[in-house]
């Protein structure tokens, strides 16, 4: 072909090819009349002097699974005709697919796809999507047809497809055009920096360091109600309430600040000058004469732990309090290096004794009056309170789904002395921000399902920490209990009671950090059709923190942004409603929230009357536990409304009519739980709930196996989301088994170890080998539950 039949091909492209292809047919067609010598010089020569993005140094290397390829479609018929045909040929397909399967195995173009960041897993992608895109075009770009043409005449190398292999790779892995750009925005050393308006001022920390019950927050509320300004952020909203009420109490008007509620007390809705707030509400922007942050322990939560971290160092006031564990002490004094501020510690012993008792309570039998059963499940609790009730005693009932006036009237219930309720029966809710008064707690089991740093579901001993603050709730300074006592409800959990209480708490060594907004917004600017919950778990890999800090586990951030993912919203407003704090185990919760993202993407604000048909109010008093459980849920769905509507007040307008509604639905819970004793009976007459009550003989057996194996797994029992099921027997019904690992209380690696012990046990001693192992006859043929 003629160089003027290029030419004129050439003009005849539309001019946005043009100016795109023109430097590679440009080369293409130099490389056609003058091949370079050496096929891998030439490919370095372009490699060096292509692109930007070249392999960053010095990061670590990103998890690339975590990089979803985007689809690039194969060229449909062009209006132009196949302009690389009229040039050069139409191409032998067969032909292609060789030389692209050459240019797939070939070790140098691994090697040089690796240092632009495509590693095996991402150049064998954009391999397979290269290909077909060049297999299934109807025609291909002049540049990539000639070349592929050349190489098929032996007039290029093989090797010469590089570049437009990286240009498809980059098509559909964007991240890999701006990995340094991504680095820079997740970089989250030195937050001290964040918060310039803490910075400019010199701070005085005062860490109020002791146990439960030994008056660190009254001291820290003293400084506070003294002040001319201050600020209070607790861990929970109760506690917050009970910091707004106290202060307005003490003549000291003070503002509410919740994710949920806002109120001012100064008549001309003017802020006043002290405000109470949950720790993730607090203003970093406001300056205050005293700041107390209650609980600073948490700031190691996995999952809320940057909310005290922003607190901690953001917070504009001349003092700022802390109260918490002394395991914080030595982070808080470190942390507080890197800002310059000196940090004075104020210890303070127990204002009661406390003591650990030596028998356990082992039956029911032996309640008495300021009894605390402790448990780490709901379906405990109900059993529990059952079993209370046959034995004619009646009991309080506290659990963390409760609404806030539920819990209140419960606690208030158990504390008055002219309530023939003496008993409580609650799980580690009541570890902080309720007054009780508690004589002895009694932890009905020891095991506690949580969620790791990771996510992960574990099952594992309560820690320390866990431990004494709950115990810590006997004997309460200024309640009629001079003297707390704990204890089990079962004798062989009792030592490793004493095990967990004596051991020291590990001092803290991170303190947690997530990513702002803006941090996401700029991400989604680069990598545009990125998924949020994608954007988020790219975030986490590339971010890069000091060594006191760690990224937070955003699960429920991205478990929501799949949610609401097909959802059409701006960044921004899907952000938002992503941070709404949902109970992922809620079904009714998290269809909710889909509903409501769905109304604001077609701009239908959620009115009051929409909302009540919605949960399809009036609702009736509950008449079984499914019932009550159905009304909590409710209860949430209301907070998630009122919670967005101080982000969206446009199209969430009527707050104040479903906080009413809100409080007269607390109300009705709160009657069904006054009964919940009746409404367990009704369910398990209907079979809807299966409390089985284990015998002392059972449960004890049970717990003592559960204590070896707690040792053994001592916070590495790691179950997946699906709960490991142990075979349902013939008939249909649960097993045991099955009802314990469901509960929580059982995990699959426990209850394989507890086959193999009972099968020991009834094993002839000759077939086994070793204690806990078996010759290979004797394992059990039946299908073991699937572990993790
Ligand atoms: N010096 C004090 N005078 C009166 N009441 C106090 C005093 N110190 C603590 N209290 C009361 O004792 C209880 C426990 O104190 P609190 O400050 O909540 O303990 P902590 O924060 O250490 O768990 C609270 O009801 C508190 O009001
Ligand atoms: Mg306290």
């Amino acid at each position: 072909m003629s160089f003027s039949r290029c030419a004129l091909l050439w003009a005849r492209l539309p001019a946005g090819r043009r100016a795109g292809h023109r430097a590679a047919v440009c080369s293409a067609l130099r490389a056609h009349v003058e091949p370079l010598p050496g096929a891998l010089g030439r490919v370095s020569a372009v490699a060096s002097s292509s692109s930007s993005s070249s392999a960053s140094g010095g990061s670590k290397a990103p998890n690339t699974s975590l990089f979803v390829p985007l689809t690039v479609k194969p060229q449909g018929p062009s209006a132009d005709g196949d302009v690389g045909a009229e040039l050069t040929r139409p191409l032998d397909k067969n032909e292609v697919k060789k030389i692209l399967d050459k240019f797939y195995k070939r070790k140098e173009i691994q090697k040089l796809g690796a240092d632009y960041g495509l590693d095996a897993r991402l150049f064998h992608q954009a391999f397979i999507s290269f290909r077909n895109y060049i297999m299934q075009s109807h025609s291909l770009d002049v540049d990539i047809h000639i070349i592929l043409n050349d190489i098929c005449f032996s007039a290029a190398h093989v090797d010469d497809l590089f570049p437009f292999f990286l240009r498809h790779a980059k098509q559909i892995f964007p991240v890999l055009e701006c990995k340094d750009d991504l680095r820079k925005i997740s970089d989250l050393r030195i937050p001290p920096n964040w918060y310039p308006e803490a910075r400019a001022i010199q701070r005085k920390i005062i860490f109020h360091s002791g146990p439960t019950n030994s008056g660190k927050t009254y001291h820290a509320i003293q400084k506070y109600l003294s002040a001319k300004s201050g600020v209070y952020c607790g861990p929970l909203k109760l506690l917050a309430h009970e910091i707004f009420e106290k202060s307005n109490a003490a003549g000291v008007p003070c503002d509410l600040v919740t994710g949920e509620e806002r109120v001012t007390v100064e008549p001309d809705g003017k802020q006043a000058a002290h405000v109470a707030c949950t720790v993730e509400m607090c203003s970093v922007t406001t300056p205050y004469e005293v700041a107390v942050i209650d609980e600073i322990q948490m700031i190691k939560d996995p999952a809320r732990g940057w909310a005290w971290t922003r607190a901690l160092l953001g917070l504009c006031a001349e003092e700022v309090h802390l109260c918490g564990e002394s395991a914080a002490i030595d982070l808080v004094t470190e942390l507080m290096y890197t800002t310059g501020e000196e940090v004075e510690v104020r210890n303070y012993k127990r204002l009661t004794p406390i003591s650990v008792l030596d028998h356990a309570l082992e039956s029911l039998d032996n309640l008495r009056p300021g009894d605390c059963i402790v448990c780490f499940s709901k379906n405990d609790i109900y059993s529990v309170s059952r079993q209370i009730e046959i034995r004619g005693l009646e009991s309080a009932v506290i659990y963390g789904s409760l609404p806030p006036g539920t819990k209140l009237a419960q606690a208030k219930k158990f504390n008055d002395p002219d309530d023939p309720c003496k008993i409580l029966v609650a799980t580690d809710a009541i570890g902080m921000g309720l007054n009780l008064s508690i004589r002895r707690i009694i932890f009905y089991s020891l095991i506690k399902p949580t969620i790791n740093e990771k996510g992960e579901k574990e099952i594992e001993p309560i820690t320390t920490s866990q431990a004494l603050q709950i115990a810590g709730r006997a004997g309460r300074f200024s309640s009629k209990y001079k003297e707390g006592e704990v204890t089990t409800m079962n004798r062989e959990d009792l030592n490793l009671l004493k095990e967990i209480l004596n051991r020291p708490v590990d001092p803290i060594k991170a303190a947690g950090l997530h990513p702002t907004a803006e941090q996401i917004e700029m991400f989604a600017y680069h990598l545009p059709d990125t998924t949020l919950s994608n954007l988020i778990d790219i975030f986490v890999d590339f971010s890069q923190v000091d060594g006191q800090y760690f990224v937070c586990n955003m699960d429920d951030f991205k478990f929501s942004a799949e949610l609401i993912q097909h959802i059409p919203l701006s960044l921004r407003v899907r952000y938002v409603f992503c941070t709404a704090p949902i109970n992922k185990k809620q079904p009714f919760v998290c269809s909710s929230l889909l509903q409501f993202a769905r109304q604001y993407s077609r701009n239908e604000p959620l009115t009051f009357s929409w909302l009540r048909r919605y949960i399809k109010w009036p609702l009736l008093p509950p008449k079984n536990i499914k019932d009550l459980m159905d009304l909590e849920a409710v209860h949430d769905v209301l907070d998630l409304y009122l919670w967005l509507s101080y982000r969206f007040i446009d199209m969430f307008p009527d707050a104040s009519l479903i906080r009413d509604l809100q409080k007269e639905l607390d109300g009705i819970i709160q009657d069904g739980v006054h009964n919940i004793t009746k409404l367990i009976k009704i369910s398990e007459s209907h079979k809807l709930l299966n409390l089985e009550s284990l015998s002392a003989e059972n449960r004890s057996r049970l717990s003592g196996t559960l204590k070896s194996q707690a040792r053994r797994v001592r916070g590495t029992k790691t179950v997946g989301s699906k709960a490991a099921e142990p075979p349902v027997p013939n008939g249909g019904e649960k097993s045991l088994a099955s009802r314990l690992v469901q509960q929580g209380l059982l995990t699959a690696d426990m209850l394989k170890q507890l086959e193999k012990e009972w099968l020991t046990q009834r094993t002839d001693g000759k077939e086994r080998t070793e204690p806990g192992t078996y010759s290979k006859g004797t394992r059990r043929k039946k299908k073991e539950p699937d572990s993790d």
